[in-house]
């Protein structure tokens, strides 16, 4: 009935607003301000207008349309968090000012080499993606022929780089790697002037062709001494960054894999599974793997409630009501999340912490409850939520219940294995947890074959050794297991 009433009065907005769309102030700031505050960022340096504003303002504003907002409407971490939009445009902002400010300091001759687009380009790319970095990297190859001569050779002369720069930023793993896309495409700038300048009839000028030269080489020093900075304050990750915190010696880890080792090898285990379900289905791999480390970092702070840490036996959910189960196994998510923040890790890894439960429901302990004869309804046992809502944070939630299952599973073979796997990938997909994942069927039966395999690898049969004699000469002595004082001080204490 509520829901009803709901969608009615949806309807009424509809009728009652139905130029709406006209007014919208979000599609106002994409379409025009965004683009028109760019075009004239462009000029400051010159304080003046081009000579043709007009052609200028209107080129900018559907130019921005077709290479900006087109390409980061397909991307679905801008519709998660304003955060991408806004590192988005500023480092394109950026990049507008430094390719108009350092060229109006040269003579006219030199302009085009003198202009670094290299690199707001190459931020683009590392840090947000390869598509956003052309669609940039085009609008300001626009909005820089613009300022230099109005032509169209400059225009391609400046494309030729942004293409080099996102062809040569795209898979980048280290740091060092920029540096080395740098040359690359330092080596390619002026091997373009020189053509230009044979083809033009030009004398050949050395100057020219060292600017050129010298100009990417030197913005990608830039690069790698910002991009840590623009990841630490906007939570957004290069690929490399992301690599750096799945080192294994980030403090959270090194946190699970004393308190709760149960739970960091599960985060190993799934760390491999997801990684090779991502490559499989060309989501990305190194999300999936360093966000596989960090899901359940919440459980460090009561590792014994969860099955994968009790080694002696003892469960303590036999000393207390489903009920209070439930909260505390709840409560894992809510500290990841905390700890994701308080840690600065990327956004979408809290995204990660947050959704690889979805809003599934902890039928074990509802059962238990049921059979204790309380009045418990199903809702009451389910996770916080949300959903997933994006491929590698489905990978996780898919990963992680198989990872479970596959643990309770005698004698696996591959048949057994790969039939477990679909039974525990349908069932989510059942529950209608996967629905704004983007994952379709086809993804789905990619990720039953990865994970299958893995599984597999995971379980080689050994060589079995013969057993020599060896004399003893060093003997563990008493209990080696981690000091507990049974607070719930143990971040505190590594920090
Ligand atoms: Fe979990
Ligand atoms: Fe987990």
């Amino acid at each position: 009935m509520k829901v009803k009433n709901r969608q009615k009065n949806k309807e009424k907005k509809k009728i009652q607003f139905p130029f709406e769309r006209l007014f919208n102030i979000k599609d106002l700031t994409n379409f025009i301000i965004y683009p028109i505050f760019l075009a004239l960022l462009n000029r400051a340096p010159f304080l003046s207008l081009p000579s043709k504003p007009f052609l200028y303002f209107v080129g900018s504003t559907i130019l921005w349309y077709i290479f900006a907002e087109r390409t980061i409407k397909n991307n679905r971490y801008f519709h998660l968090h304003m955060a991408y939009r806004l590192t988005f445009f500023s480092v394109v902002a950026f990049g507008v000012f430094i390719n108009s400010f350092l060229p109006s300091l040269a003579n006219a001759k030199l302009m085009p080499e003198m202009t670094p687009i290299f690199l707001s380009v190459s931020m683009v790319t590392v840090l947000i993606g390869y598509q956003e970095g052309i669609g940039s990297g085009l609008f300001m190859s626009f909005l820089a022929s613009a300022n230099i001569d109005n032509s169209f050779e400059t225009f391609i002369l400046l494309s030729v780089v942004v293409l080099s720069t996102t062809l040569t930023t795209r898979h980048i793993e280290r740091r060092i790697e920029i540096a080395r896309a740098g040359f690359e495409v330092s080596l390619i700038f002026t091997a373009v002037n020189l053509v230009r300048m044979i083809l033009q009839g030009e004398p050949i000028n050395a100057l020219d062709l060292a600017v050129a030269f010298a100009n990417p080489i030197l913005s990608s020093v830039i690069v790698i001494g910002i991009v840590p900075y623009i990841e630490y304050v906007s939570r957004i990750y290069s690929d490399t960054g992301m690599l750096e915190l799945g080192n294994l010696s980030h403090p959270l880890l090194k946190n699970l894999s004393i308190y709760a080792p149960g739970t960091y090898y599960h985060s190993i285990s799934l760390a491999n599974l997801s990684e090779a379900a991502a490559e499989k289905i060309g989501a990305n791999p190194i999300l999936a793997r360093v966000a596989a480390y960090f899901h359940d970092i919440g459980k460090s702070r009561r590792p014994q409630y969860f099955i994968e840490n009790q080694q002696d036996g003892i469960n303590p959910h036999d000393s207390i009501t489903p009920s209070m189960s439930n909260l505390v196994i709840n409560e894992h998510v809510k500290q990841g999340v905390e700890l994701a923040r308080k840690y600065r890790l990327p956004l979408l890894i809290e995204d990660i912490v947050k959704e690889h439960h979805g809003t599934r429901i902890k039928k074990f302990f509802f059962h238990k409850a049921k059979t204790g004869g309380q009045e418990e309804h199903q809702e009451d046992f389910q996770y916080p939520g949300p959903k997933p809502r994006f491929k590698e944070s489905g990978i996780i939630m898919l990963a992680d219940s198989v990872e479970a299952a596959y643990k309770s599973l005698k004698k696996p073979t591959p048949a057994k294995t790969q039939e477990l796997v679909e039974e525990v990938v349908n069932g989510i997909y059942n529950e209608r947890q996967l629905d704004q994942t983007g994952l379709d069927l086809e993804d789905l039966e990619k990720i039953v074959e990865a994970f299958t395999r893995v599984l597999m690898s995971m379980n080689q049969p050994r060589i079995e050794y013969p057993k020599e004699t060896v004399e003893k000469v060093v003997m563990a002595n008493g209990d080696n297991s981690p000091k507990q004082d049974g607070k719930d001080n143990r971040l505190e204490k590594s920090e």
